[in-house]
């Protein structure tokens, strides 16, 4: 017997409350409690009868299903995926309006259309005819994916039932419409009923479903995280809408690692994968003052991004610190540390840190690069090799007491590194490059002789 109960849910925060509330308890937000109807289980499915035989894990293999990875033909993508979307998963990809999510999706489904798949694209977005002008300037067989345009939940779960794609796209979980709910689609009610609704369906009927999501200005999956626990795998794509450079990657994998990132670029006709990232980001570096190439790890993959920063006096209380692509408050850690442990302080001076490219880098090895790039721009001398046109590479994090510690992965950082000939690789000791132990060592070995001493560099 189930039996039905409706809970209060705030629309803002997720927080949940028996009765309605004129102002969300949790949050403070006014009127944003939403009625949302729950499916509760009586006693009687309590009963003995229901009681389920265990197996040991060891036996639990004969019940999984073999059905292969269905493999997008977008190799970033399915490496992100650990190797293809798995039949009957839930896929959530959340990204900023106009990053690229439904074009990434279309390019996904024409190529796993040509390669004989049956596919269904679910826009509750735009008309058939909108999704049919952004196919036609993508490559592969987008115009083969059959569409419909629709933001009635009921609607699209019959169309799932009746057409029994393989891979679908619903784009997007925020717009469809489960009318049986009040509160407006997009809300955190309607968005958790929508997804846990598709889901269900998506595993009865073994549809493989990528459902698009749009994130809010924090970057948080609209709402607050409520869609996470549900799907079997978040993918988040990142970048500026402005910049070229697009990422994905996994936040959440039950069917592989969250380590892997995908690289994309946004060009006329659609996605392209940046197969050889280092090699773009280490071509372009500028050798100048205020430049270091940071040989990063991104999940699995080495990675080369030039890391350049600006320091100019400043007429402000306090002064600036403006940051693209890496962490506020790390930038603060090592212009603390720099000023402490490595004798250049910038107490007085705005500074600028930017990772070139629109790449964000999240790992804590970073923050040796942005040191010395900064320390760089201070001196206002080139690191590296000047006359041989070689950018200085380096890794490691720094600690608080001025040490360099050592980060994952030393031995793929300082390859890759030494794959685009760069020779001086600053890196912390156990690293096998140019090891130094603390901030202090780090700067006598990138900056000449003569700038280091900071009375000689007024
Ligand atoms: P879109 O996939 O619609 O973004 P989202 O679904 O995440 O909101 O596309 C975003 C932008 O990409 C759009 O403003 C136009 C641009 N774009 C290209 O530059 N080249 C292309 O081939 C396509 C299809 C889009
Ligand atoms: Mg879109």
């Amino acid at each position: 017997m189930a039996r039905s109960a409706s809970v209060h849910v705030c629309s803002a925060c997720g927080h949940e409350e028996p009765r309605w509330h004129g102002r969300c308890p949790a949050c403070g937000e006014w009127n944003t409690l939403v009625e949302e109807v729950r499916e509760r289980a009586g006693r009687a499915s309590l009963a003995a009868s229901a009681a389920r035989k265990p197996v040991t894990l060891a036996h639990a293999h004969a019940h999984a299903p073999h059905a292969p990875r269905l493999a997008t033909g977008i190799g970033e993508l399915d490496r992100v995926l650990g190797g293809g979307v798995v039949p009957g998963s839930v896929v959530l990809i959340g990204g900023a309006p106009g990053i690229g999510k439904s074009t990434l999706m279309n390019m996904a489904l024409g190529n796993l259309a040509a390669s004989g798949r049956r596919t269904l694209y679910v826009s509750a977005e735009e008309s058939t005819a909108q999704v049919h002008l952004r196919a036609a300037r993508l490559a592969g067989g987008a115009l083969d994916v059959p569409a419909i345009a629709e933001t009635d939940l009921e609607a699209v779960l019959a169309t799932l039932e009746r057409e029994r794609p393989e891979v679908c796209v619903i784009d997007s979980v925020q717009t469809l419409d489960a009318r049986e709910l009040s509160g407006a689609p997009g809300s955190v009610g309607q968005v958790r009923e929508v997804a846990s609704r598709i889901v269900t369906t998506a595993k009865r009927e073994r549809i493989a479903v990528l459902l698009v999501g749009h994130v809010t200005k924090d970057g948080a999956l609209a709402g607050p995280r409520v869609l996470e626990h549900l799907v079997d795998c978040v993918l988040a794509f990142e970048g500026e809408r402005e910049r070229t450079y697009r990422t994905v990657r996994a936040i959440k994998n039950r069917f592989g690692s969250t380590n892997e990132v995908g690289v994309f670029e946004m060009r006329q006709d659609g996605l392209v994968e940046v197969l050889d990232a280092s090699a773009r980001f280490v071509g372009a570096a500028t050798r100048a003052p205020g430049s270091v190439v940071l040989a990063s790890m991104e999940g699995t993959r080495p990675l080369l991004v030039e890391v350049q920063a600006l320091v100019t006096p400043s007429e402000l209380v306090p002064p600036r610190r403006v940051v693209n692509g890496f962490d506020r408050n790390r930038l603060a850690l090592v212009l603390a540390v720099l000023a402490r442990h490595g004798g250049i302080p910038v107490g007085g001076a705005d500074v600028f840190v930017n990772v070139v490219g629109g790449v964000r880098i999240d790992e804590p090895g970073a923050d040796l690069a942005v040191a010395l790039a900064v320390a760089s721009a201070q001196r206002n001398v080139p690191l590296g090799d000047p006359a041989r046109g070689l950018p200085l590479a380096a890794f490691g994090e720094l600690g608080l007491t001025g040490e360099l510690r050592w980060v994952g992965h030393p031995e793929r950082r300082i390859a890759e590194a030494r794959k685009f000939g760069l020779e001086t690789i600053v890196a912390p000791p156990g690293s096998e490059g140019d090891e130094v132990a603390t901030l202090r060592e780090a700067l006598a070995l990138a900056l000449p002789r003569q700038q280091r001493a900071p009375q000689l560099a007024a």
